[in-house]
């Protein structure tokens, strides 16, 4: 255990404690099943600050166990990774097949290899001139004051980018139903995990959803048809997918690429709208923070819209984006892993194949790592708080061999568009607005609807003309 980062009001489970964790109540018959389906965030939590190291719980008879410390999560996604395997539910491995997602062993690592390159630091420097373009495209028929539905207008942005740069396809015809379909399978996450519905109301969903799957599959198909036939050979993954080679000179086959299409299309827009939608919301609610912003665009842009070069001039945007994932990962909890052998977590034995589950909403907002830890504090990310930290009280990307191949793509998307839009509106919360409730979809996204007004920032308010450099 890593002293110097505990506190000793929660002290870590002694190695020797060779004992069961206790195991909170629920409810007769139904177990946790009940609280988790109705407040799985505020429960785990709970459970979080009453329970060790280690939460055990039964869910439909069977136990799971929830890791409440860094330390645990360093053992299970580093230290004895090899030991484990990650398997997403039925639901995501019908959808996305075997892409990197989804698939194990060595499969996994093969695709890994060949989609790696894609993720390049220097491709990436290539994305990021669209994320600016594509952000200064979406700006421009906005007016003065108009309420915009901000997680549906990230979502678009975010999947255009990752459709446009990965693949190098339009989603722009297709984007209505790409996005229904998206919504439609991202719903049926949630129902499936709860499995409490009633049977005439899980048949409807599961047409529909069978519906939305297949419109999918056919737009996915199309593309990869369309770029066989051109014989075209880009530098976009969609290719480079398409000309691999084993040593064996076999190449992918149709439903591999199809797989790792669907898997990236899908990993890389909702994480980043929903990432970029919370960022916005609490903007609008400290306009302090939201003023450091401007002054700091200001400064190093000078009304230029950013380049990737300049980003790491820009030190408070990544506070406020750093501070913004820890409140609110988008990946609240990973897939889920199961241990191929017997392993002992915090001196408990885990029989191999139960189900282990790590979820960074837990440890981002533990007080024995974090200072007040629901409040909003962009400074905390000063270098010396960051020296401190373990490195696993804060891995939103994950973590280990499994890390999000997108992390770097998605930082820089984030910090590129929020500082587009940033030197040009403010985001502003409705008179009366509540606070979003949050719900734990496949990723974290706030329940209700979020309409947020966009205020030009005035000339005035720019001292460099801002507003006119955008033409
Ligand atoms: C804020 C945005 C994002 C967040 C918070 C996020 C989070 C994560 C996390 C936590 C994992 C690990 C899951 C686990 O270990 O169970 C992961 C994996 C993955 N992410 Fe992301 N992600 C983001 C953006 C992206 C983007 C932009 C892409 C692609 C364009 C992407 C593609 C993937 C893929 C393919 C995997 C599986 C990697 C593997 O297992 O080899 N993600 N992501």
């Amino acid at each position: 255990m890593n002293s110097s980062t505990l506190t000793l009001d929660h002290p870590p489970s002694s190695p020797e404690a060779a004992t069961l964790p206790s195991e909170p109540r629920g409810l007769p018959g139904v177990g946790h099943l009940l609280y988790l389906a109705r407040n799985p965030l505020g429960y785990m939590l709970q459970l979080s600050r009453t329970q060790g190291d280690l939460i055990r719980l039964s869910i439909r008879g069977r136990p799971v166990y929830v890791l409440n410390h860094p330390d645990l999560v360093e053992q299970v996604l580093v230290a004895d990774s090899r030991k484990f395997r990650r398997a997403g539910n039925d639901t995501m491995s019908e959808v996305l097949g075997q892409g990197l997602l989804t698939s194990d062993g060595e499969l996994w690592r093969r695709q890994r290899r060949a989609i790696q390159p894609a993720f390049h630091h220097e491709r990436i420097a290539r994305y990021c001139d669209f994320f600016v373009e594509s952000t200064r495209d979406y700006l421009l028929p906005l007016r003065d004051g108009e309420v915009r539905d901000i997680h549906a207008d990230m979502q678009r942005l975010t999947l255009q980018n990752v459709a446009r740069v990965l693949f190098d396809v339009g989603v722009e015809q297709d984007m209505e139903a790409v996005k229904t379909s998206l919504d439609t399978i991202l719903a049926r996450f949630d129902h499936h995990w709860l499995g409490l519905l009633p049977a005439w109301l899980l048949r409807s969903v599961e047409r529909r959803y069978r519906a939305a799957s297949a419109t999918l599959d056919r737009i996915v198909r199309r593309h990869i048809l369309e770029r066989q036939q051109s014989g075209l050979q880009g530098e976009d993954l969609l290719s480079m997918l398409l000309q691999a080679r084993d040593a064996d000179g076999s190449g992918m086959s149709e439903q591999q690429v199809r797989d790792e299409i669907l898997t990236l299309i899908m990993a890389g827009h909702e994480t980043t709208a929903s990432a970029l939608t919370f960022v916005w919301y609490l903007l609008s609610r400290h306009p302090e923070v939201e003023a450091r912003l401007h002054a700091e665009l200001e400064a190093v842009l000078g009304g230029r819209p950013p380049t990737v070069a300049e980003l790491q001039r820009l030190p408070y945007l990544d506070k406020i984006l750093q501070e913004s994932l820890r409140l609110y990962p988008p990946a609240f909890a990973l897939l889920d892993r199961f241990p191929m052998e017997d392993v002992t977590l915090a001196g408990v034995r885990i029989p191999k194949d139960t189900e282990v589950q790590v979820w960074p909403w837990l440890q981002h907002r533990d007080p024995r790592f974090w200072e007040e830890p629901d409040r909003f504090d962009p400074e905390r990310w000063n270098q010396d708080g960051a020296r401190q930290r373990h490195r696993f009280s804060f891995y939103p990307f994950g973590g280990g061999t499994r890390l999000c191949i997108g992390v770097r793509f998605a930082q820089m998307e984030m910090a590129l568009m929020v500082a587009t839009i940033a030197q040009r509106y403010r985001l502003t919360a409705l008179p009366g607005q509540r606070e979003p409730r949050l719900h734990a979809s496949i990723t974290l996204r706030a329940k209700d609807r979020l309409s947020l007004r966009f205020v030009a920032r005035s000339a005035t308010t720019s001292r460099t003309g801002l507003l006119h450099s955008y033409g």
